[in-house]
């Protein structure tokens, strides 16, 4: 089978989909796959010809906007190309936060209370809810952009005028406790993971750096709230319309005491397969190995 592993990418999280491909491609090729790695700049023209003629399957190693936001996705389903995970529409929904949150409530799956606003309304009229508040890109992963807005701070992080993200922002809640994710294999729940940072928050240091964030699995919260977030993980991944896998991610608010309060934060479609990622280790969790995890995704695909 021949399998053209997409990575990099022009997104904000280049730098981890080209660790999250060469894992993969690794893999695949130790597999007995045949193995293209395919850089993917802006360049859709550059592309196609790379997929000229085309391989088997695609396996989508890329994150963020142009990998994992439907635009690639829609190039190869025109180029009638079978690709990893989710496809164009899921994929769209998901990466844009605030469409999310509307398909989630739709499904009854409880969300983090936000809204989409300007950065210019939130500079002229002043903090939009009470502190502390989450101010993130409408569609940006990895928690590139992410501010926690605290209490006394007198500046916005946001304000800077080189902010690359756009003008819309989503404004959240900040949700006390803790924080969890569980990867999802179709419709299978792998495991619920506790994720505590040393020190901040789980930004974008303290998911690529090592040593600087506890992976506490399985995670050690009450019976009740571990099943509800396995099961609101697949319900989330139907909702989308999600493929192949999935990464779910959610604040628990236990500060009343256990059991407590599950907010679904977002789905991610390209989840990271770097070897400090969460889908790998849960999968490994649940007895499937790298190696296999890859070749699911790929035979998933290509059916
Ligand atoms: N956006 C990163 C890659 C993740 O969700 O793992
Ligand atoms: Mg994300």
């Amino acid at each position: 089978t021949r399998v053209a592993v997409l990575y990099g990418g022009a997104s904000a999280e280049r730098d981890v989909s080209l660790k999250s491909g060469k894992a993969c491609a690794a893999a695949l090729y130790e597999r007995g796959f045949d193995v293209q790695l395919i850089d993917v700049g802006r360049d859709v023209g550059e592309l196609v010809k790379e997929l000229t003629p085309p391989p088997d399957v695609v396996f989508n190693a890329l994150h963020g906007r142009f990998g994992e936001d439907g635009t690639v996705q829609g190039v190869l389903d025109l180029m009638g190309i079978k690709y990893t995970h989710s496809g164009l529409l899921a994929s769209a929904l998901a990466m844009d936060k605030a469409m999310a949150k509307k398909v989630f409530a739709q499904a009854g799956i409880r969300t983090v209370e936000g809204m989409v606003m300007t950065r210019e309304a939130i500079l002229a009229t002043g903090d939009p809810m009470p502190r502390p508040y989450v101010v993130k890109p409408v569609a940006e992963g990895s928690s590139v952009g992410v501010c926690i807005v605290e209490e006394g701070a007198n500046t916005l992080p946001f304000a800077e005028e080189d902010w690359p993200f756009g003008d819309e922002v989503m404004v959240e809640r900040f949700v006390p406790g803790r924080e969890l994710t569980v990867a999802v294999m179709e419709d299978r729940a792998l495991a619920v993971t506790e994720i505590a940072p040393k020190g901040g928050f789980y930004d974008y240091k303290h998911k690529y750096t090592g040593g600087v964030t506890d992976h506490i699995i399985p995670a050690r919260v009450d019976p009740q709230i571990y099943d509800e977030a396995m099961r609101l993980s697949v319900k989330a991944h139907r909702a989308l319309g999600c493929r192949g896998v999935s990464r779910a991610d959610f604040r628990y608010d236990d500060t009343g005491g256990e059991p407590g309060v599950l907010y679904l934060l977002e789905v991610n479609t390209q989840p990271g397969m770097t070897d400090l990622s969460l889908v790998p280790e849960q999968a490994n969790h649940a007895g499937i190995d790298f190696g296999e995890l890859v070749e699911w995704m790929v035979q998933e695909a290509a059916c």
